[in-house]
């Protein structure tokens, strides 16, 4: 019993009949987030009209400490848990906005249907909590169940669940608070990262995402097909032939940067954030087969750097704009319940520090060899140069050379980067066997590779040339019409023979990114559905 706390909160005073009447017939109750306090009673006899609070959002309710009792508090959210007492239960309640639950007190014979799972709206007072795990809780009058749950059968619990476990639900995944949290990260990042672009001008667009081409000619695009296409049978669709449904073969993007190209031809600099889609057989915690990637395409732009200082200038706002934010804060303070399956709290915050510290270091691929060579006794695979630098290279870098900071490796070998990056000119280009491309790969510890750019070739013989050499055109006079059979890519070109500028850009693995920063130890746990090799659950 609990007589005290509850025998103020339940005064007569509060009017409970007659609030509680005018209350839940009002439709604002449905704006939950609704920040206001003020009152919107019906005009009521005496005595005096009691203010009606509307529903709030948990996370506002933790902070909120009045002196005196609230009454007509309007929550509403999920059961976590419930733990009963004989005459009153103790009911965790959750609805996404923070990690920690609410308390409410509720007399049992109020209490029924409150399973766990069970979505509900409980109306109360806000009181000071005798327990110590929180200042205050909803001691409840009146409680509605909107869902329920059983939930003998609701696979959400509680108690610690593994994140193997977890991921086997991906649609009720989200409940969880840490799951819950990282949507609201990811929310919170797009929203900084639009005003940035939008102070600084750029454009957002829209790139398609049926494509004719592979960008990064990795042949690692799937192939996009009518659900009656079979292969090989007369009459039915083929994707090689011209009756198939786009007269020709299609893709999903690996990256929009093509396209954004020429829409940086017509209004400038320009950014999306789009869905892309990789056919790697790759089973890591880096790689999924569907992710976000954030692309900037800046015309009119001739170093390099300038492209660079973008990326980093994009992501030192991000980290200066949400490292004060509730998420972020609750990420870093999170009780070891929460913690486990992520980086250690003091390392993902040394991350978010990194990333706001100015100068982050530019060094050359021919740099980062020579780095390595030093330490080859280190790794597995031995750095040559010429080759691609594997991820223990990576991590080597990452940690050794930035310390915290995110590292630009710039520079790469052209044998080993995909056909549209411009060849490095200027001293120390001049041997042939040693040609590289104004590139750069963004480094950070763990996660190795989170973003990737470059300088686009915009002179037409030259890129007809390397296209013509890595078999992307038959010949450098094939022209956009032969262009249906071929590997889609004359339009590419053609956007040099008509006002090309010099233009470079940037992609950034949105969710390696955010994994990074949260701390979560694999890409499939920071987006809500993964799909990864051989597994696309819902
Ligand atoms: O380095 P990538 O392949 O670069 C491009 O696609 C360029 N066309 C981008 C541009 O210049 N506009 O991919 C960019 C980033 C990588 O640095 C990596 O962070 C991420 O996308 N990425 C993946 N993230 C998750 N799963 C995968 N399978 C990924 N492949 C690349
Ligand atoms: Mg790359």
């Amino acid at each position: 019993m609990r007589p005290s706390v509850l025998g103020s909160a339940m005064r007569p005073s509060a009017s409970p009949l007659v609030s509680r009447i005018s209350m839940l017939s009002r439709p604002s109750h449905s704006s939950r987030r609704c920040l206001s306090h003020q009152a919107t009673a019906t005009p009521a006899p005496a005595p005096a009209p009691v203010p009606v609070q509307p529903a709030r959002a948990i996370s506002q309710l933790l902070k909120w400490k009045p002196e005196q009792n609230v009454d007509n508090v309007v929550v509403h959210g999920y059961v976590r848990s419930v733990r009963g007492l004989k005459a009153w239960r103790f009911v965790s309640l959750a609805d996404g906005s923070s990690l920690d639950p609410l308390q409410a007190v509720i007399e049992s014979g109020l209490a029924e249907g409150l399973t766990v799972g069970a979505a509900v709206r409980l109306t109360g007072s806000w009181v000071a909590s005798p327990g110590a795990a929180q200042s205050h809780e909803l001691q409840v009058r009146e409680v509605k169940v909107l869902g329920s749950s059983d939930a003998k059968t609701f696979p959400i619990q509680k108690k610690y669940q593994t994140p193997e476990y977890l991921r086997t639900l991906p649609h009720l995944r989200p409940r969880t608070p840490l799951n819950a949290l990282l949507l609201r990260l990811r929310s919170e990042a797009v929203t900084s990262l639009t005003q940035f672009f939008a102070r600084q001008d750029f454009v957002q667009t829209h790139p398609p995402i049926i494509t004719s081409s592979d960008c990064e000619g990795a042949g690692e695009v799937f192939t996009l097909n009518p659900a009656n296409y079979t292969a090989g049978q007369p009459g039915k669709e083929s994707a090689d032939s011209q009756d198939s449904f786009f007269r020709s073969k299609k893709y999903l993007t690996v990256s929009t940067q093509l396209h954004l190209e020429a829409l940086a031809q017509s209004v400038g600099n320009v950014w999306t954030l789009s869905p892309v889609f990789r056919a790697e057989q790759s089973d890591t915690s880096r790689h999924l087969s569907e992710f976000y990637m954030l692309e900037a395409e800046m015309s009119f732009v001739d170093d390099m750097n300038s492209v660079m200082d973008l990326a980093e200038d994009m992501m030192r706002q991000l980290g200066m704009d949400l490292y004060q934010s509730d998420t972020v804060k609750s990420l870093l303070t999170r009780t070891p319940h929460f913690g486990q399956d992520l980086a250690p709290a003091e390392e993902v915050d040394r991350r978010w520090q990194g990333l706001m510290q100015p100068d982050w270091p530019r060094i050359t691929y021919t740099e980062a060899i020579d780095i390595l060579k030093q330490h080859k006794d280190k790794f597995e695979h031995k750095p040559v140069w010429g080759a691609g630098l594997q991820s223990e290279h990576e991590k080597f870098i990452a940690s050794t050379v930035g310390k915290d900071r995110p590292v630009f490796v710039t520079n790469y070998p052209r044998d080993i980067k995909a056909f549209y990056m411009r060849p490095t000119r200027g001293p120390g280009s001049e041997d042939p066997s040693r040609v590289t491309v104004d590139c750069f790969d963004l480094l950070v510890p763990e996660l190795c590779e989170i973003a990737g750019g470059s300088m686009r070739e915009h002179q037409l013989e030259p890129l007809l040339d390397i296209m013509t050499r890595q078999g992307i055109i038959k010949s450098p006079s094939e022209t956009a019409s032969e262009d249906d059979s071929g590997n889609g890519l004359q339009w590419y070109a053609d956007l040099r023979r008509w006002g090309c500028p010099p233009h470079g850009g940037f992609g950034l693995g949105f969710d390696r990114l955010l994994s990074y920063l949260s701390g979560v130890q694999t890409v499939r746990d920071i987006v809500s559905f993964p799909r990864w090799y051989g597994r696309c659950d819902c």
